[in-house]
């Protein structure tokens, strides 16, 4: 009623409307009552907000791994029974949460997302010819949601160029032998400013079903920390958005500059009768834990590359780290430098993992563990965080790989066949030539089978992209066109050594034989590690 008495108000839309002739008369006080797609309606029943779905729609999911995803909503559709659903969304949930409710009951015949990571049963669809699956880059997903949203047919991206994103090729749904049945088409490309892009589709849904914080009675609405992710985006994107919340507020309760989603993009909406916000890898910090927890600092592979990268590390940077070894590098910042650490699902500022009693569902890092943001720290949606991204504002990227070759390509996304855990992110956080891309991984596979090679033999996830490789036996830079340049070298091996355990020729660094620069660093850490420990 609020929203009504306001919009009769603004005597400007009065006017407009009234000498453009629309739908309206004096007696009624709302231009848009004649259309439901422009008003928000409330609902009690979750059921009632999406049984007209039908069997084949095409529905945006918001959500980042158990972060933001619509609880309601989905238990709404299991109720419903809609079948052969095209879900676009990141990921699929769990096995036995979230989306992967409706995996299991074989109510989605398509998947387009940008992981599949650890959800067994998703891979399992998959992989046995049950399942379609779109895989999308990270940030191309969330720009094309943008894109659809805003009236964008199209747009060029510098995301996948090189890859099998571009190339086509890539499997959509195996066939039960294992053969390809369905497979992805290449992509137009086109340069500008002497930079390859690609050609990448909008993409739009029937219905979108969205989580967020807090709605006002006009229907405007706010998210919270890093539940905002693909949510935002997606309400735009949709014929129909049903958004779920946790609490409807009166009109005032939040400001206006304040609103993220403003009530014209919110159909329907509902107050979710309870939300379990299941944690997905709660990770936690001790009161005192600050020291390694290995007595001896060298001894293992991972903590000799941990610490190795953490000298990456520069005053003032912004960085975005990939799981593992490098997000456990940001342990071993120096403490005289600030390094503000990104995570693609929309932070800026991450802090340390949470304390027992600071833990919260909703905010985690992009490997979908909880944590923390420091002062000064901000959240904002996907297609914000990769436009960050893409857009060179990030310094540093470091994530891990299975192969890269003598000029930079990379490789981490797959093994055809076997294992498809999804690019996620990485081919977007690979693609700016502004942000430098730094791998840290072991030398060599096992069995002493090169990961370092003349040319990739794996799917890659960008093209000659790499600056520098770090290992638990050298740091080599990358040169596009040259190659690679040994710079430094573990004590007590040999070029020789690298040469051995290394599939490609290289150029050696004057400086690496003069003096093992590597060992005498990390004596010196180590010794920082110590004075920390007394
Ligand atoms: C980070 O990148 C910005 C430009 O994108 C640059 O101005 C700044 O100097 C860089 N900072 C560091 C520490 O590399
Ligand atoms: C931080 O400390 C290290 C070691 O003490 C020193 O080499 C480095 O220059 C310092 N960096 C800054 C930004 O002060
Ligand atoms: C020192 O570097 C040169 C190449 O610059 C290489 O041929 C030689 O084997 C290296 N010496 C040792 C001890 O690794």
């Amino acid at each position: 009623m609020a929203a009504l008495k306001l919009l009769s108000a603004w005597s400007p839309l009065y006017a407009s409307a009234r000498l453009t002739g629309g739908v309206w008369s004096k007696g009624c006080v709302c231009y848009f009552s004649t259309s439901t797609r422009r008003h928000t309606k409330f609902y009690t029943d979750p059921v009632e907000a999406v049984k007209d779905i039908p069997d084949g729609a095409t529905i945006l999911v918001g959500g980042f791994g158990l972060c933001g995803i619509p609880e309601n909503l989905i238990g709404a559709l299991l109720k419903t029974g809609v079948k052969g659903l095209t879900a676009v969304s990141n990921n699929a949930g769990v096995d036995n949460f979230g989306l992967g409710l409706l995996l299991r009951s074989k109510q989605i015949k398509r998947m387009v997302s940008s992981y599949v990571g650890e959800n067994a049963e998703f891979e399992r669809q998959f992989l046995s010819g049950e399942l379609e699956v779109e895989l999308t880059p990270q940030g191309t997903l969330a720009e094309r949601i943008r894109a659809g949203g805003a009236g964008v047919p199209a747009f060029y991206t510098s995301t996948g160029y090189g890859t099998l994103v571009q190339q086509g090729g890539a499997p959509i749904k195996y066939n039960k032998d294992g053969s390809i049945a369905i497979a992805s088409k290449p992509r137009e490309v086109r340069e500008f400013n002497g930079q390859h892009f690609i050609l990448e589709e909008a993409i739009t849904g029937d219905f979108a079903l969205v989580k967020a914080w807090k709605a006002d009675q006009a229907g405007n609405v706010i998210f919270r920390k890093s539940a905002r992710n693909f949510n935002l985006p997606m309400c735009k994107a949709a014929e129909t958005t049903v958004v779920e919340v946790e609490e409807i507020v009166d009109i005032g309760s939040f400001a206006p500059e304040d609103i993220h989603i403003p009530k014209i993009y919110v159909h329907r909406l509902i107050k979710g009768e309870k939300y379990e916000k299941r944690i997905e890898r709660l990770s936690v910090r001790k009161e005192e834990d600050v020291k390694t927890k290995s007595g001896k600092p060298g001894d293992n592979v991972r903590e000799r590359i941990i610490k190795r990268a953490a000298l990456e590390f520069e005053d003032g940077m912004y960085a975005n780290l990939g799981i593992g070894i490098p997000l456990l590098a940001s342990n071993f910042i120096s403490p005289n430098i600030t390094v503000h650490l990104q995570s693609e699902n929309g932070i800026l500022g991450l802090g340390p993992y949470p304390l027992q009693n600071e833990v919260d569902a909703d905010l985690i890092n992009a490997g979908k563990e909880t944590v923390t943001v420091l002062p000064g720290a901000s959240y904002f949606s996907s297609d914000e965080s990769f436009a960050m991204i893409r857009g060179g504002h990030v310094n540093l990227t470091m994530l891990g790989a299975m192969q890269v070759s003598k000029y930079g390509d990379l490789a981490n996304w797959m093994i055809p066949g076997k294992m498809v855990k999804g690019m996620g992110g990485a081919m977007d956080l690979v693609s700016s030539a502004k942000t430098k891309v730094v791998i840290t991984m072991e030398h060599s596979a096992k069995g002493n089978v090169h990961k370092i090679m003349e040319k990739c033999t794996l799917p890659l996830t960008g093209k000659q992209c790499v600056n520098r490789i770090i290992t638990e036996k050298a740091v080599f830079d990358v040169d596009s066109k040259k190659g690679l340049t040994l710079i430094e070298l573990w004590e007590g091996l040999t070029v020789d050594d690298i040469k051995k355990s290394t599939g490609c020729d290289f150029a050696v660094s004057v400086s690496v034989n003069k003096s093992s620069h590597l060992s005498y660093i990390m004596s010196l850490i180590n010794g920082c590690l110590q004075d920390m420990n007394h």
